[in-house]
C-alpha cells in the first residue's frame, strides 16, 4: 500500500493532520505519522519505506533523502524549502514541490504583532510608539511580502517594497511605493520587514553597511531564515547604533549576545511561530497533501522546485 508519511518536529494543529488523513485515506494510501521527534535516527527510521512524506522545517538532508529507498514525493508545507536537499532528490528521481502562499496570511500577521509588541515596550506599563505614519520597506514582494504590505497599509504605514523579480507596475498596483535598490529601501524605512530566501545569494547578505542605511530608530524584522542575517555584522550594528532594533521569529545563533546586553531593543519568538496557526496548517497540510496525491496518481509536478 502506498504510505505518506507527516515528518513535523514542529506539530501541525491536529485539525491539520485530520484534514491531511482525509485526503491521504480517501486516495487508499496509509497516513503515518512522525510528531515531535529528537532524534535525526527516528526521521531516518520513519522514512525507510515511504512513498510521499510532509514536512515543514524539517531537515531532509541526504543522508535522510537516501535512507528513503521507496520516496517519489516530498513536499515541504510552506514557501521555504532550504531545508531540503534538492541536489539530492534529483539524483534520486524525486520530486520536491512548496506549497506557496498556503501560510504566508499567518507569517504576515506575526510580523505586524511582534512590531506592535516591540512599539510597545512588550506591553511593560511605559508608553511606547504607534506604527501610524511610520515607513515600512518590505524586502522581496512575494506571498507574505504582499500580506505585510497590506495588513501595514491598515495600520496607516507607508508601504515600499524592493523586489527585483517583480515588475514595478505589479507592486504599485498595489497602492506600494516601488523602489529602484535595496539601499534605497533600508534608508527610506523605520521598518524593514525580510522576506527573501535563503540561498547561496542570500545567505549574510544582510549586513552592517546595508542596515546602517537605515534611518533613527530604524528595526529590522525576520521572518525569513536567520541565514541570510550577517550576525556580525548586526552585532557591531547594535553596539554602533543605540537607536538601531531587531525582532526576529528566528532566533539569531547570537542570541544569548542580545540578551546580555540589548534589553529593550530586541524580540525574538522561542520557536519559529509564523506559521503555526491552525488555519495556515490546515491550507499547507491539504496542499501538500493534495500535491502528492496529485503527483503519484497523474504525474501532476505543479510546485516542483528540484528541476
Ligand atoms: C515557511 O517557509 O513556510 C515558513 O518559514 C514556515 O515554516 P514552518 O512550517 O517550519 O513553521
Amino acid at each position: 500500500m502506498t504510505k505518506v508519511l507527516i515528518a513535523t518536529d514542529k506539530p501541525f494543529a491536529p485539525a491539520a493532520v485530520n484534514a491531511i488523513r482525509e485526503v491521504v485515506e480517501g486516495a487508499g494510501y496509509e497516513l503515518v505519522l512522525l510528531e515531535s521527534y529528537t532524534d535525526k535516527a527516528e526521521l531516518i527510521a520513519a522514512v525507510a519505506d515511504v512513498d510521499g512524506m510532509i514536512i515543514r522545517s524539517d531537515k531532509a538532508t541526504r543522508e535522510v533523502i537516501e535512507a528513503a529507498k521507496n520516496l517519489k514525493v516530498i513536499v515541504r508545507a510552506g514557501a521555504g524549502y532550504d531545508n531540503i536537499d534538492l541536489e539530492a532528490c534529483t539524483e534520486k528521481g524525486i520530486v520536491a514541490m512548496n506549497t506557496p502562499g498556503q501560510n504566508s496570511n499567518a507569517v504576515a500577521e506575526l510580523a505586524l504583532g511582534m512590531m506592535v509588541f516591540l512599539a510597545r515596550k512588550g506591553y511593560n506599563g511605559q508608553a511606547g510608539v504607534e506604527l501610524r505614519g511610520k515607513n515600512i520597506g518590505i524586502h522581496a514582494y512575494g506571498n507574505v511580502g504582499k500580506h505585510v504590505a497590506n495588513i501595514a497599509k491598515g495600520f496607516g504605514m507607508t508601504v515600499y517594497a524592493f523586489d527585483p523579480f517583480v515588475a514595478k507596475e505589479a507592486i504599485e498596483a498595489d497602492g506600494v511605493k516601488a523602489v529602484d535598490t535595496v539601499e534605497e529601501l533600508y534608508s527610506t524605512c523605520h521598518y524593514v520587514s525580510l522576506h527573501i530566501p535563503a540561498n547561496d545569494k542570500t545567505k549574510k547578505s544582510i549586513n552592517y553597511d546595508l542596515l546602517n542605511l537605515m534611518p533613527e530608530g530604524g528595526i529590522l524584522v525576520n521572518t525569513a531564515r536567520k541565514e541570510v542575517i550577517d550576525e556580525e555584522g548586526m552585532l557591531k550594528l547594535m553596539e554602533d547604533r543605540k537607536d538601531f532594533a531587531y525582532i526576529s521569529d528566528i532566533a539569531p545563533d547570537c542570541k544569548d549576545e542580545f540578551a546580555a546586553k540589548y534589553e529593550g531593543r530586541f524580540f525574538f519568538t522561542p520557536k519559529k511561530m509564523g506559521a503555526q496557526t491552525a488555519e495556515a496548517n490546515i491550507n499547507a497540510g491539504i496542499a501538500g497533501a493534495n500535491q502528492i496525491v496529485n503527483y503519484i496518481e497523474k504525474g501532476d509536478e505543479t510546485f516542483r522546485v528540484n528541476k
